[in-house]
């Protein structure tokens, strides 16, 4: 079974984060996410997968080249300009011949697939719409359906009165090589915007199931650490890296602690980080891989990604630090946004 994945979107509001990184690249403990979704439909059966990338193409392609070590094979096809949703698929034909699976790669899930085909195939219409149920509908694609599951109307993010209910698109669709023709070429085409809304007045056979299980899209900070906290308590089932030290502190590889240090569960922490005597680590802690946490930091509520630096007598609250940034000694870090050692933003 082959996948497009995509993960050419700008990531504006992870920003500055996603400055120089596709947001399905930013790491969910310690990963990037796109690893755990490869791994996970490898899995489910997704041998070949092919990327539609554009910002930052080349930071997915120097990390996963053509997949060998992760047991798939992975090619590329990265856009002129930003296409679309639609345009990116339509960039990627030349790759399918049969039923395929698109994903937006920033959907944090662990999808099952095999209900998913076996829906598509008894109702044969040219496109599956994984769905899922929220409380608030207004920032997503909202679906009608008729009890046979059928489509009746795609709106995207409607206004609160406009919402024909809590249904929305996970971000998942199985489609049928049909499709392409419905796509027009060398321009920028939004599949929720145009080409669903086409396919449906065209009846053409677009379906809706729902896909159980935990599902968010990652792409504000507030929901980007609430994927996080959602793992620490095991809301949401993503394999941990590392062993439990204690009830609900995992860590990984040569991690060394100083004299004192309290970690308040839950709490996960890397390979090769270095912690600081009477530090303070938790509640709700990701730490990446090569951090050095100095002494007497306290630090809750908050990620770290590899190779961050936090100097003495720092705390951080409901921050993210970016990629080796470096906090200096005795600062106060409270809903910080950090991408680079200059640069701050309030969130
Ligand atoms: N290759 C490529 N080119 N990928 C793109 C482009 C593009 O021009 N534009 C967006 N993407 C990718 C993004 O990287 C992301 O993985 C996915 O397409 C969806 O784009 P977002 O910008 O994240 O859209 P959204 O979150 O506002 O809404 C979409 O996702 C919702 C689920 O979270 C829509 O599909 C909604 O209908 C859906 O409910
Ligand atoms: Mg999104």
């Amino acid at each position: 079974m082959k996948a497009l994945l995509l993960a050419g979107g700008l990531g504006t509001r992870l920003r500055p984060l996603t400055e120089n990184l596709p947001k399905p690249m930013a790491p969910i403990a310690n990963r990037p996410w796109l690893e755990h979704l490869i791994t996970h439909l490898r899995e489910q059966g997704v041998d070949h997968f092919v990327m539609a990338a554009r910002h930052c193409s080349d930071v997915i392609r120097r990390h996963f080249g053509d997949g060998r070590r992760w047991g798939v094979k992975i090619e590329y096809a990265v856009e002129p300009f930003p296409m679309g949703t639609a345009g990116a698929i339509k960039n990627a034909e030349r790759f399918f011949d049969d039923c395929f699976l698109v994903f937006n790669a920033d959907i944090v899930h662990l999808p099952e697939l095999i209900p998913l085909l076996e829906f598509h195939r008894q109702h044969g219409g040219i496109a599956t719409i994984a769905l899922t149920e929220v409380d608030d509908p207004t920032s997503y694609g909202v679906v009608e359906q008729d009890d046979t599951g059928r489509i009746l109307r795609f709106v995207e993010k409607p206004r609160p009165e406009e919402a024909p209910s809590n249904r929305i698109n996970a971000g998942l669709y199985i489609l049928e090589p049909d499709v392409f023709r419905y796509i027009p070429a060398q321009r920028e085409v939004s599949i929720e915007r145009e080409t669903f809304p086409r396919l449906i007045q065209e009846s053409a056979g677009v379906y809706g199931m729902i896909s159980r299980g935990y599902w968010r899209d990652m792409g504000t900070p507030s929901r980007y650490r609430q994927v996080h906290w959602d793992v620490l308590d095991r809301r949401f089932p993503l394999p941990m890296q590392g062993r439990q030290v204690q009830p609900g502190v995992w860590a990984g590889e040569d991690v060394e602690f100083g004299k004192g240090v309290l970690f308040v569960p839950p709490v996960l922490i890397g390979n090769k980080v270095k912690i600081g005597d009477q530090a303070v680590i938790g509640p709700y802690a990701v730490i990446g891989d090569n951090c050095r946490i100095g002494a007497r930091v306290h630090c809750s509520n908050s990620i770290l990604w590899d190779r961050s630096v936090v100097r003495d007598g720092s705390r951080l609250s409901n921050s993210i630090f970016g990629y080796r940034t470096v906090a200096p000694a005795g600062e106060v870090f409270k809903n910080s946004i950090i991408n680079d050692p200059g640069e701050v933003m309030q969130a």
